[in-house]
């Protein structure tokens, strides 16, 4: 299949695609979506099958307005209230779905998570196409979400029928997932919208907590993440220390190919082929703009290991934290000193 490129002047025949039940990618202000008719089930079911995504995990469904929520879902005032304030918006609610609503696009559940996105060019298409999309993040599962339309390319190409190149997205970090069918608000996802905003309109609203043993309200959670090739080690301590960590193993393993995701505060100081600053500790809106590109980037490389700078805090940091411990799976700088030894 050819997969055509279109620009923000050629919605018409994005929008015919669509209709058509193809699957055409179009930028948000968060990551690039690959889109389908939400309410056509064989559309849908592409996406599963272009992403090798599992079938238990639901897809987002884009509206242009709140509006468009009374006919897929049971809203509520929290809804309204909400998305009053934040949408257009990174900010995925979930709520009890109507039968309308395919149960393919939900995964079999008997919820459905919304969400109107602030991107001119989304907002367009979706009303054009005159019916809501279902949009998953437009990568291969398992590989880091697109931020460029040629990062759609590099792993969409040949198998979607478009994508809409509206240059690079934004804030860079999947939308915030609060789930609304609970007494109170959960955020099963963190993201662009964080606590803090969330608690300003609603302050019962909290993280997700998870047992062990427990379902996972979240099928997506469940799932390996945004991993490049080679495996992310995160460093943890003071900023200070990091550096110094880092330094000490490019120093004592010469000849390894070790990649370095760093700070601009010490991008300079390491002494590596393969290196790449996410940006200022000061501006986690730059490293959050930069996180998915630069995983990318190492994959286009040889390296072997990549170690992490961490950035932890409150706020935005929250899911860049997540989103680097999901592409680390979970490794340290103590794994990586068992792994180098093999
Ligand atoms: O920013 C975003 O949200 C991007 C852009 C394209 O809108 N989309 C995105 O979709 O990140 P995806 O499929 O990569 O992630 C959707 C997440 C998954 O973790 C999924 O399990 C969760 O949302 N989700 C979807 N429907 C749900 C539901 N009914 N209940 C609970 N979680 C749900
Ligand atoms: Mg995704």
């Amino acid at each position: 299949m050819e997969t055509k490129i279109f620009f923000r002047n050629q919605l018409d025949e994005a929008a015919t695609l669509l209709k058509a039940g193809h699957l055409v990618a179009f930028p948000t202000e968060t990551v690039y979506g690959l889109g389908a008719d939400a309410l056509n089930p064989e559309a849908v079911l592409k996406i599963f099958a272009a992403k090798g995504r599992p079938a238990d995990n639901p897809l987002i469904v884009h509206v242009k307005e709140a509006e468009d929520a009374l006919g897929l879902a049971f809203t509520n005032a929290k809804f309204y209230l909400l998305a009053k304030t934040f949408w257009p918006g990174p900010l995925t609610m979930v709520l009890p779905r109507k039968p309308i609503v395919p149960n393919v696009t939900t995964g079999g559940l008997d919820t459905v998570a919304l969400r109107c996105p602030r991107n001119t060019i989304a907002l367009e298409l979706i009303a054009k196409a005159n019916t809501p999309l279902a949009a998953p993040s437009a990568n291969r599962s398992g590989r880091p979400s697109p931020t460029e339309a040629f990062h759609v390319l590099e792993d969409m190409k040949g198998i979607i029928a478009g994508v809409v190149d509206g240059g690079h997205t934004g804030i860079g970090l999947e939308s915030t997932v609060l789930d609304l069918t609970t007494d109170t608000p959960q955020i099963l996802r963190p993201g662009g919208v964080t606590l803090e905003m969330l608690r300003e309109v609603l302050p019962e609203t909290d993280f997700a907590v998870y047992h062990h043993g427990e379902k996972v309200k979240s099928p997506g959670l469940k799932y390996k993440h945004y991993a490049p090739k080679a495996p992310v080690y995160r460093v943890f301590g003071e900023p200070e220390k990091q550096l110094e960590l880092i330094l000490e193993q490019i120093k004592d393993n010469p000849t390894k190919k070790i990649g370095v995701l760093a700070t601009s505060e010490y991008f300079s100081h390491y002494p590596t082929e393969h290196k790449i600053s996410l940006g200022s500790r000061k501006d986690p809106m730059e490293i959050a703009g930069n996180l998915y590109s630069a995983l990318r980037y190492f994959d286009s490389t040889d390296v072997e290991y990549i170690l992490a700078e961490t950035i932890t805090g409150a706020g935005l940091k929250v899911a860049i934290n997540d989103r680097l411990d999901r592409a680390s799976g979970g490794r340290t700088l103590e794994d990586f000193l068992q792994d180098i030894r093999r």
